[in-house]
């Protein structure tokens, strides 16, 4: 049988075009130009550069980074060369590419997250993703995530700071994620972007000891792979908003998963570790995916599952 071998990967997010549904998750790909020499940074949808705050960030004390039996727990600490650095330093060499920078930022205060969301107004960053896992200094260190009073805040100053879309990432440290989710559209979130890392630790035995010096770190990879789908299934029926699904996705297969739970993007973190080209590697395989099944349009496999 003949098929007509034409395609669409374009999906939207709040008005962003992007060629392809796959992004790299904050953290995991640097700020993009380390990555260069291993893939086409023109060949996904965009790049989501490691979380920025309004100073440079040193990061935890080592050992910050552990493998474990299917993925990886880091305490890094938010380390980054900051907003200012960043602006100066890395978006300017990103500008040869067609792909569009999204930001992530982050704040120890409400009053933070505005100051780097006011920074990248006007700048070539095409949106931001606002990470809420982090401590609020301000509150005793108590999350964000949980804080919805401070969120609303967030939600509200970036927003009026930064006119372009603003997507929300979400913790699965807290809950329940769907009220939270709705919470966010309701207040004015553009998109959301889950999961963050979970809570996990290893030990050494023969030490005895932690084996992150920060006793607890995110965990991340294949474990938390299911936790994310299952989430991103849930938050769909919750919101109206774009998802974009991130969790363990190694490969197109995992991908295709994401965006029949109700995902339109998704992001590739732990992957890059392995693979430094997994995310090039997944947006290949989705286009192959969609000719051999004869789809014509990426978007109509969003939400397709049947249940
Ligand atoms: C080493 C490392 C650093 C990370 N740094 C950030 C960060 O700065 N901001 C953020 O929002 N998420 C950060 N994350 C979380 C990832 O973006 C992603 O949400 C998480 O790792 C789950 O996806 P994965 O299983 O595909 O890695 C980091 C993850 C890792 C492994």
């Amino acid at each position: 049988m003949k098929t007509n071998n034409k395609i669409n990967t374009k999906v939207s997010i709040a008005g962003l075009e992007l060629k392809n549904p796959v992004l790299t998750a904050s953290g995991t790909f640097g700020y993009g130009l380390e990555f260069e020499e291993y893939m086409d940074l023109n060949s996904i949808g965009a790049i989501i550069v490691k979380g920025l705050a309004i100073k440079p960030v040193k990061g935890n004390k080592t050992p910050r980074l552990v493998e474990t039996t299917a993925g990886i727990i880091n305490a890094i600490g938010l380390q980054n060369i900051g907003v200012d650095a960043f602006l100066k330093d890395k978006l300017p060499k990103l500008k040869k590419y067609k792909t569009p920078i999204i930001a992530n930022i982050y704040g120890t205060s409400v009053e933070e997250y505005i100051e780097v969301a006011d920074m990248l107004e006007g700048t070539d960053v095409a949106a931001v993703e606002v990470n809420i896992s982090c401590p609020n200094v301000k509150k005793g260190g108590l999350a964000f995530a949980s804080d919805r009073v401070a969120i609303k805040g967030i939600l509200d100053g970036v927003k009026r700071v930064y006119k372009k879309p603003v997507i929300m990432k979400l913790s699965p440290n807290v809950g329940p994620l769907e009220e939270l989710a709705k919470f966010c559209e309701d207040s004015g979130a553009d998109s959301l972007s889950l999961i963050n890392t979970l809570v996990g630790m290893k030990i050494d035995i023969e030490k005895k000891k932690p084996c992150i010096a920060n006793i607890y770190g995110g965990l991340s990879g294949p474990a938390i792979k299911p936790v994310a789908l299952a989430f991103v299934h849930k938050v769909s029926k919750a919101v109206k908003i774009p998802i974009i699904g991130i969790g363990g996705i190694m490969n197109w297969r995992d991908a295709v998963e994401f965006m029949m739970a109700g995902a339109t993007a998704v992001q590739i973190g732990t992957a890059n570790f392995r693979e430094p080209d997994a995310s090039q590697k997944t947006a290949v395989g989705i286009a192959a995916y969609m000719k051999k099944n004869n789809i014509k349009d990426v978007k109509t496999i969003i939400g397709s599952l049947s249940c």
